[in-house]
């Protein structure tokens, strides 16, 4: 295949950061230091994950001491080639064990690197005990055959082959993996089957010498048999499950430990079934360089970054003075069910919790100085679109539905002409937010009920509660059928989800 050799950055000035190495893991490298996963990037490697990356500390090391950064596959020549075994496990957890579903072992899974122009050929091997499949959030890849289907079912005991090819128009940035088996998406990811898709790109050049970290969000419930972790009531289920307790890469509470003067990247996935989280930093701004689907022009400084399940992004934090930080979750609501529908009490969270320690120790001191570029960001404001479509959500006693109707796979709900640009109203006449998702193609907000939307690529979306947003969306670059739905993971499998083809 032609599209799958590309011609690598020669000069990628960055640290790195080696992942479940100890307290002296931090490599300060160029060029050079990507040599040390090269170990990871051998698929047959993968097979034999150690735990060690993404497993959380024994109780006996402070929990300070290892950053649990999931261990990372890289794509070699162009081809991320990596077998995927998806199997219940006990995972370590706070000196005990905790049951979840697991990748090569763990969860979150690892986290495959790649580039635009790469194919990544992943075989699943499916041990979870129920059927499911794999859905690529975020890229740009075709929804087609053995690539990012999400109509694909692979039976318990069985495996298929993906072939997925990355066009050289995949922006950098965060994505992620996780199931897409219709009905049981909800159940599948908030027990621990996720892992993110990190694609590098030209623009990482300008963000210069950094430290790379991934947090993904997930809030779970801690069992030891999958009936205490699954089981979920109908109320749950019409709220969207929220789990006990808030997991980043798998570990409550991990500290990040980082030097004074030193510039840290964090890529942030929320990776939860329904959570939606406010975070904020002590005593620091977060410097937002990346939305969902790709990077800003430039650092947008922000005290609180709101992130709905699906949602990701990317942020530069200048840690300056030595001590120790909370990174946290505030309160926030999404709604509520309404009256007659288990009564008008809110959903959402009322605590502030905290996800992790930031623990800034001796270094050059100062403040790092920012990148005054972060990347290219096209806008589409003066794109006229060729028609606007009108999309409701809505929910009615047990049935949760996009314009009146549940999903239904042999159905096409909006047929679409390849290669031309729409703008979609979607509405929501509901009590209860409903983060709107498309996959393939992204999209930016150019209106919303509340409030200026944000600038950047997008492919999730908030609607709130008796409110709309309208959104400017280029069908270009692949062709397909694919789905739209409520990134409320139950919500989706209860029925809030459609049908796009784009020919
Ligand atoms: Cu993360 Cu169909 O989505
Ligand atoms: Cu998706
Ligand atoms: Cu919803």
């Amino acid at each position: 295949m032609d599209g799958t050799s590309v011609t690598r950055a020669v000069s990628r000035r960055r640290m790195l950061w080696v992942a479940g190495g100890g307290a002296s893991a931090l490599a300060l490298g160029v060029a050079g230091c990507s040599e040390q996963d090269d170990a990871d990037e051998d698929p047959t490697a993968s097979a034999s994950a150690t735990m060690d990356g993404a497993t959380p500390a024994p109780s006996t090391t402070p929990v300070s001491s290892r950053w649990p950064e999931p261990e990372e596959i890289r794509s070699r020549d162009g081809v991320l080639g990596v077998t995927l075994r998806m199997a219940p496990a006990m995972v370590p957890f706070e000196g005990g064990t905790r049951w979840a579903l697991t990748v090569n072992g763990t969860t979150p899974g690892p986290t495959l690197r790649v580039r635009p122009g790469d194919v990544m050929k992943i075989r699943l091997e499916n041990e979870l005990g129920h059927s499911t499949n794999l859905h690529t959030h975020g890229l740009h890849v075709s929804p087609e055959g053995n690539a990012d289907n999400p109509f694909i079912e692979i039976a318990d005991g069985e495996a298929f082959d993906y072939e997925i090819p990355i066009p050289e128009t995949q922006r950098p940035g965060l994505n992620w993996y996780h199931p897409h088996f219709h009905h049981h998406v909800a159940e599948q990811l908030y027990s621990g089957y996720y892992g993110a898709i990190i694609v590098e790109g030209e623009d990482d050049d300008d963000l210069g010498e950094r430290v790379e970290r991934l947090l993904t969000l997930n809030d779970t419930t801690i069992g030891q048999a999958e009936d205490a972790v699954m089981m979920v009531t109908a109320m749950m289920q019409r709220e969207g499950r929220e789990g006990d307790t808030l997991l980043v890469n798998g570990a409550r509470e991990p500290g990040i430990e980082a030097r004074a003067g030193t510039l840290e990247h964090w890529r942030i996935v929320n990776a939860s079934a329904s959570r939606f989280y406010r975070l904020a930093l002590e005593g620091h701004e977060f410097a937002q360089i990346g939305s969902d689907a790709g990077r800003l022009a430039a650092p947008v400084m922000r005290d609180e970054i709101v992130m709905v399940p699906g949602e990701r992004v990317e942020v530069l934090v200048r840690p300056s003075k030595t001590g120790t930080f909370a990174l946290e979750t505030l309160p926030i609501s999404r709604g509520t069910m309404g009256m007659g529908m288990g009564g008008g009490g809110g959903i959402g969270t009322t605590a502030t919790t905290r996800l992790a320690t930031f623990e800034v120790t001796d270094g050059p001191g100062g403040e790092a100085k920012l990148p005054a570029r972060t990347g290219t960001l096209e806008s589409l404001r003066d794109r006229s679109p060729v028609k606007t479509r009108q999309l409701t959500f809505e929910m009615a006693g047990m049935s949760f539905v996009i314009d009146g109707k549940a999903f239904d796979g042999e159905r096409i709900d909006q047929a679409v002409n390849f290669g031309t640009v729409e703008d979609w109203v979607i509405t929501n006449t509901s009590p209860m937010d409903h983060p709107f998702h498309l996959h393939v193609w992204a999209f930016q907000v150019m209106e919303q009920s509340a409030g200026e939307p944000g600038v950047g690529w997008k492919d999730v979306v908030n609607v709130p509660a008796g409110g709309w947003v309208r959104i400017r969306i280029p069908f270009t670059g692949l062709a397909g059928k694919t789905v739209y739905h409520c990134h409320i993971l139950d919500h989706e499998d209860l029925g809030m989800m459609a049908v796009v083809e784009v020919t």
